[in-house]
């Protein structure tokens, strides 16, 4: 087991790759806080972690607010007595441009992908350091680390996610705590819906278009992501901090043109 004994906080664990990380963590022997703002879906993620026989408990939480996050924060301590792991994973995205975006979309995409991640780090990282040591992995975005058209707010948030995770990571390295970000491509969640971007069953259209724009000639499932996160979280991963790790099937390779639409040779 890469996690035994652990204690994990996983935000946006109600949906998704954070839902997918929770169940995988706990596979793997870590105690999971599962945390979300839509309070049911986070309840009945650890609903079925336990009917698993795994160990999880739910928060409520708008990562938008500090004093939620730090509450959040504080109830994982008393519940399971530490705090090993923090998961920053929430995010909502507004797929438009910088001239389409208002003001109050931009607000609640940057203030639940960047703010939430800093609120996350602030009130985590004391306990961590009382520890002797901890864990926390950020989700990025492959939007993060190369451009990517109509994500205006988004990219800025999650390039932002990306270049705080490197300095957290100096930051902290002396007190043993390690620091990523990892930058998903696409991958096959209801994140549209749950933002109400799409119209409902609209994802699957999208994933259609999307799997080719990845060499790998797929979309990624939330599984793989909670796999790479229980290793990047374990103690096999002890020497990598300070990186952003791509899961995107190729995507930020380099220049890709999808089959069919190959430049003559
Ligand atoms: N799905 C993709 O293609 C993809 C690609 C790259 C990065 N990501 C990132 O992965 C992360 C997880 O997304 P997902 O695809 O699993 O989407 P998802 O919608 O399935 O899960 C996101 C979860 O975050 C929660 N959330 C939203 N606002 C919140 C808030 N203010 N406070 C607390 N929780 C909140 C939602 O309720 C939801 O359960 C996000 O950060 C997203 O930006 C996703």
């Amino acid at each position: 087991m890469l996690l035994k004994d652990k204690v994990a906080l996983i935000t946006g664990a109600g949906s998704g790759i954070g839902r997918a990380s929770a169940i995988r963590f706990a596979k793997e022997g870590a105690k999971v806080m599962v945390a979300d703002v839509r309070a049911e879906t986070a309840s009945n993620t650890a609903a079925e972690i336990e009917k698993a026989g795994g160990v999880a408990k739910s928060v409520s939480v708008d990562v938008r607010v500090g004093a939620e996050v730090e509450r959040m924060v504080n109830e994982t301590i008393r519940a399971f007595g530490r705090l090993d792991i923090l998961f920053n994973n929430a995010g909502v995205f507004v797929p438009k441009t910088v001239v389409d975006t208002s003001e109050e979309e931009w607000d609640w995409v940057v203030d639940v992908c960047l703010k939430g991640v800093f609120f996350g780090c602030k009130y985590a990282i004391p306990q961590m350091i009382k520890q002797g040591g901890g864990v926390i992995i950020n989700t990025a975005s492959g939007a993060g680390i190369e451009g990517v058209p109509n994500l205006g707010a988004y990219q800025a948030a999650k390039g932002g996610v990306v270049i705080m995770s490197k300095g957290i990571a100096l930051d902290f390295a002396r007190h043993k705590i390690r620091c990523v970000s990892i930058c998903p491509g696409v991958i096959e969640t209801p994140i549209a819906e749950n933002c109400n971007t799409v119209p409902a069953g609209a994802s699957q259209l999208v994933w259609a278009r999307t799997g080719n724009a990845h060499p790998l000639g797929r979309n990624g499932k939330p599984e793989e992501v909670g796999a790479l996160a229980a290793f990047l979280a374990s103690d096999e991963a002890g020497f990598i901090t300070g990186v952003a790790v791509p899961i995107d099937g190729g995507f930020s390779a380099g220049a890709f043109a999808p089959p069919g639409r190959e430049r003559p040779s």
